[in-house]
């Protein structure tokens, strides 16, 4: 990877004292010339991670004019220079939060977005739903599961249902077996590494909800950040030429583990929100809904075997 030289005016020499606040202002105006949107906060979360504080505690730590040692300036400015040079934070720390989850993560795995917490609720709103009609254990399925964030969140938001999760990529599944290995005392959740085409044959017709976030960016749409472009597994990403060979393989897999009357929930491009629901029309989805994320674009399918 490319070293980024660090400017001198932050240069560590045996006499130099590195004021945080210092180091830490000029990496954010340093990520902000690149286009990082989220500059300032990047820098000090990484600074929080060299010295083991939350982000709330580096700002105060600035506010008090601390100064670290050598040793720390080092190892921050390298971590600097790696997320200047695009690597996701996530990727750096090791570590994305999704809802009430900690998951660990790096190079091979998707990182869980935000805007997936939505998808994550409407899943854990059916299976309550399916509890509430009378089935005190309903199984729930991941398809695609990544590191395990939508699984992980319907497991233990919902610590009563069932949770069956399928990863297919061989560079992933390190990072989501170890994810389920944290969780594994606190829900019910199995782990298969496979295709999602063909998984959980003897869960046919017994599973009341199934959740995606499936690969739906069409071939030839390169994404312009470069963390997602440099950083984000193609597997994880690309859904064949129009970005949706992934989604009929899931809509015909719920199809094939649903009751009668189960949910199927599936992620996909704000842009995507009418073909995504026609084509479950045409599958024979019933009660097809769109759904908005908080930012008004629809993000979202919902619809009844
Ligand atoms: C957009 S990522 C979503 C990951 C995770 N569900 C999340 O929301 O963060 C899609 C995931 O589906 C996996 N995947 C793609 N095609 C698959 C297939 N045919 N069978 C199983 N998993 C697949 C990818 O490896 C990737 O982990």
């Amino acid at each position: 990877m490319k070293r980024l030289a660090w400017p001198q005016s932050v240069k560590l020499s045996s006499e130099s004292i590195v004021l945080l606040g210092d180091l830490v202002r000029h990496a954010a105006e340093r990520f902000e010339a690149v286009g990082i949107e989220s500059a300032l906060a990047d820098a000090e979360l990484l600074a929080g991670h060299i010295l083991g504080l939350s982000r709330g505690a580096v700002q105060a730590q600035i506010m008090l004019d601390t100064s670290i040692s050598d040793v720390q300036a080092e190892q921050l400015s390298n971590l600097y220079g790696r997320r200047l040079a695009r690597e996701p934070l996530q990727h750096i720390t090791g570590v994305a939060y999704f809802r009430q989850l900690e998951l660990a993560v790096g190079r091979g795995v998707f990182v869980p977005r935000p805007e997936t917490e939505l998808i994550a609720q409407l899943a854990i709103d059916s299976t309550r739903l399916a509890i509430r009609d009378g089935n005190p254990n309903p199984i729930a399925v991941d398809l695609g599961t990544g590191s395990g964030a939508i699984a992980l969140a319907m497991a233990t938001e919902n610590p009563a249902a069932r949770i069956y999760a399928v990863e297919k990529s061989a560079d992933a599944f390190p990072f989501t077996k170890s994810n389920f290995e944290t969780y594994a005392d606190r829900c019910d959740a199995t782990l298969v590494q496979g295709d999602l085409a063909d998984a959980f044959q003897d869960l046919n017709a017994l599973v009341s909800v199934v959740a995606s976030n499936p690969p739906y960016i069409p071939l030839a749409m390169i994404p312009r950040d470069e963390e997602v472009r440099l950083h984000d597994p193609a597997l994880a990403l690309y859904g064949g030429e129009d970005g949706m060979s992934v989604i009929h393989l899931v809509s015909a897999t719920a199809k094939r583990l649903l009751v009668e009357g189960g949910a199927l929930v599936i992620e996909h491009a704000d842009s995507q929100s009418e073909q995504v629901s026609q084509l479950l029309l045409a599958d024979g989805w019933r009660e097809v809904r769109a759904h908005k994320d908080l930012t008004d674009r629809y993000r979202a399918v919902t619809a009844i075997k």
